[in-house]
């Protein structure tokens, strides 16, 4: 893997920098670069790692992974341009950056692989999708997936399903934190104290994932389980179906991968 610089470290810089240093990698093998020089100091100071301006970034590492947003990806690409070697690979994390749209602005035959992480990348949990750009090998892949492995799952899937990914786990953790508000306010309803009413949501669905993750069941089997004829969880699916919350579901996903597409072509 060689120099990793991470150019732009934001959130998700950050997030995937102490990652790596949690997992193992070298501190001096790891640079870091901001827009605020100060922000790239702190972030220095904090992990140990190597502050550096985004040139002389490009110059010193063999492994470039740009995690600004997405509107500042062309002027960072532009900056840098010059300066990345034909042997470098790139990494992308930025939303609706396609591999197309970073290999027509850096030289010939350098590879690319986008990524579109989540969020439980903070506490190791994050589940990453990558996707190998025209020069991209095997190699290359795996250099991008053994990163992002650093805090959490990684699978590798076509380009074109990158809108999918983006609605489904990209955006996903925004949608099991709706579900849980939506649980912990029905618990207020019912009179349950708010904190009393969070512990068992939060429990409830950390317990759901872990029975999920470690029987390998189909969650319809799990679903089953824990529904007796005419009892009370199926009083209960039974508003939820009455009410389409699984369509609901399904075009909220829609609609979310419709504008991961928008974006991507500059439609936003
Ligand atoms: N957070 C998520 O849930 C998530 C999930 C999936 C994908 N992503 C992707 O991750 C990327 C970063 O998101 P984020 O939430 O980490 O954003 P963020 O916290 O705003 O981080 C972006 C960082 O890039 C810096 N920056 C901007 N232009 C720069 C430049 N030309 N040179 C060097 N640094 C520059 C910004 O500096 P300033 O602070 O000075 O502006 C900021 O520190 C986005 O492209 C997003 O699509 C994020």
């Amino acid at each position: 893997m060689g120099t990793v610089a991470i150019l732009g470290a934001g959130v998700m810089g950050e997030t995937l920098l102490s990652g790596l240093l949690r997992s193992g990698h070298d501190a001096d093998d790891l640079v870091v670069t901001s827009r605020r020089p100060e922000r790239a100091a702190e972030l220095a100071a904090r992990h140990g790692v190597r502050a550096m301006g985004n040139v002389e970034a490009a110059e010193a590492a063999d492994t470039l992974v740009l995690v600004v947003k997405p509107q500042d990806m062309g002027g960072l690409v532009e900056e840098i341009r010059d300066h990345v070697s034909p042997g470098d690979l790139v990494v992308s994390l930025a939303a609706g950056i396609t591999t197309a749209f970073l290999e027509s602005r850096l030289p010939q035959g350098v590879a690319v692989v986008r990524v579109m992480p989540n969020t439980p990348a903070l506490v190791d949990q994050g589940m990453a999708a990558v996707s190998p750009g025209r020069s991209a090998d095997a190699d290359h892949l795996e250099v991008a997936a053994q990163l992002l492995r650093s805090c959490g799952r990684v699978v590798q899937v076509a380009e074109k399903h990158q809108d999918a990914v983006t609605a489904i786990s990209g955006s996903g953790p925004a949608y099991i934190f709706y579900v849980v508000e939506a649980m912990i306010e029905a618990g207020v309803v019912l009179g349950l104290p708010r904190p009393t009413s969070t512990e068992l949501v939060v429990q409830t669905l950390f317990g759901a994932a872990t029975m999920m993750r470690e029987t390998g069941q189909h969650p319809t089997v799990l679903r089953e389980q824990v529904t007796s004829p005419g009892g009370t969880t199926a009083a209960a699916l039974r508003q939820l179906d009455d009410h389409k919350v699984r369509a609901a579901f399904i075009s909220a996903m829609e609609a979310a991968a419709m504008r991961s597409h928008d974006l991507a072509s500059g439609n936003g």
